[in-house]
C-alpha cells in the first residue's frame, strides 16, 4: 500500500500515528510492542515529533510498552556521529522514557562483525521467541535502492535464514550489520519512509517496474505480504499509479 502525504510533516505524523496505534494496541493487551527503527537522515524528523513535549505523541505513546530495535547499524562507537543509535539516542531516547532494558542496541562497534550479527541475531530471538517476529519495522531507501545494509550485489541479499548479517557496503561506513530478508519477511508490518526529490525516482523504480536484486527495497516482504510505503508528495512525483 502507497500513502502520499502532503510534506515531510506530515509523512512524519503518519509515521508516528503508526507507531502509536501499534503500542497502544500491544499495552492494551498486555504485550510489548517491538519496532525497529531505520537509520539515515529520514526519521529524524519522526524523532523529533515523538519526543515533543508540546506534540500529540511525546505523553500519549505507552513507552513502558515498547522495545526498540534497529534495522542495521554502521560498524562504529554509539557515540560517532556515523552511529545510527545515536541518531535515534539524541533524537528520541534520551527524552522519552523507554525503559533501558529494551532497548536492543546492535553491538556494531565490536571488534568482530561477525560476532556483533550473530550477538543481535541471538537477542532478537531472545526477546521476541523462535519467531523473532518484530511488530513494526521501519525502513528508508537509498537512491540505488538498498535499504537497511541491503545493497545490490551483497551476498546478504541470499541470505534465507539468518536474521541479521554482517556486510561490507559502498558507502562511508562501509562496514555494517543488517536485519536480513528473513528478518523482515517475519515482521507483521513493514514500513518505508521516503521524502524528498531525491528519492523520487528511486521510489518509481522500485513501485512501477518488477522487484529485482538491484534494487533490494523491491524484495521486501513482510509476514503481512507488501510494506506500506509513506511517502511525500516530492518523492511520489515520479508514481503514475501503475503497481508493478
Ligand atoms: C543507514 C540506513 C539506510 C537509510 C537509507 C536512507 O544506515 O544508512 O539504514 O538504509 O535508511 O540510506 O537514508 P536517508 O534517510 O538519509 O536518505
Amino acid at each position: 500500500m502507497i500513502l502520499v502525504l502532503d510534506d515531510p510533516a506530515a509523512l512524519a505524523r503518519a509515521a508516528a500515528d503508526e507507531l502509536l496505534g501499534g503500542a497502544r494496541a500491544a499495552a492494551a493487551a498486555g504485550r510489548v510492542f517491538s519496532v525497529a527503527l531505520s537509520g539515515g537522515t529520514t526519521p529524524r524528523a519522526l524523532f523529533a515529533l515523538l519526543a515533543d513535549p508540546a506534540g500529540p505523541y511525546r505523553a500519549a505513546l505507552p513507552w513502558d510498552a515498547l522495545s526498540v530495535f534497529w534495522g542495521d547499524e554502521r560498524c562504529v562507537p554509539p557515540d560517532d556521529p556515523e552511529s545510527n543509535y545515536r541518531a535515534a539516542f539524541q533524537g528520541l531516547l534520551s527524552r522519552v522514557p523507554v525503559p533501558p532494558g529494551r532497548v536492543h542496541r546492535i553491538p556494531a562497534d565490536l571488534p568482530d562483525p561477525e560476532d556483533a550479527a550473530r550477538r543481535y541475531e541471538a537477542t532478537l530471538r531472545a526477546e521476541l521467541g523462535p519467531s523473532a517476529s518484530l511488530d513494526l519495522v521501519f525502513l528508508g531507501i537509498g537512491p540505488e535502492g538498498h535499504t537497511a545494509s541491503l545493497f545490490p550485489g551483497s551476498p546478504a541479499l541470499h541470505e534465507a535464514k539468518r536474521l541479521t548479517a554482517a556486510v561490507t557496503v559502498k558507502a562511508k561506513t562501509p562496514r555494517r550489520v543488517t536485519l536480513t530478508y528473513p528478518a523482515l519477511a517475519a515482521a507483521k508490518r513493514v514500513i518505508f519512509l521516503a521524502e524528498g526529490p531525491g528519492k523520487a525516482d528511486i521510489v518509481r523504480r522500485v513501485l512501477e517496474a518488477p522487484p529485482g536484486e538491484d534494487r533490494p527495497a523491491s524484495l521486501v516482504r513482510s509476514a503481512a505480504g507488501d510494506p506500506l510505503w509513506l511517502l511525500d508528495r516530492a518523492a511520489a512525483a515520479g508514481l503514475s499509479g501503475r503497481r508493478a
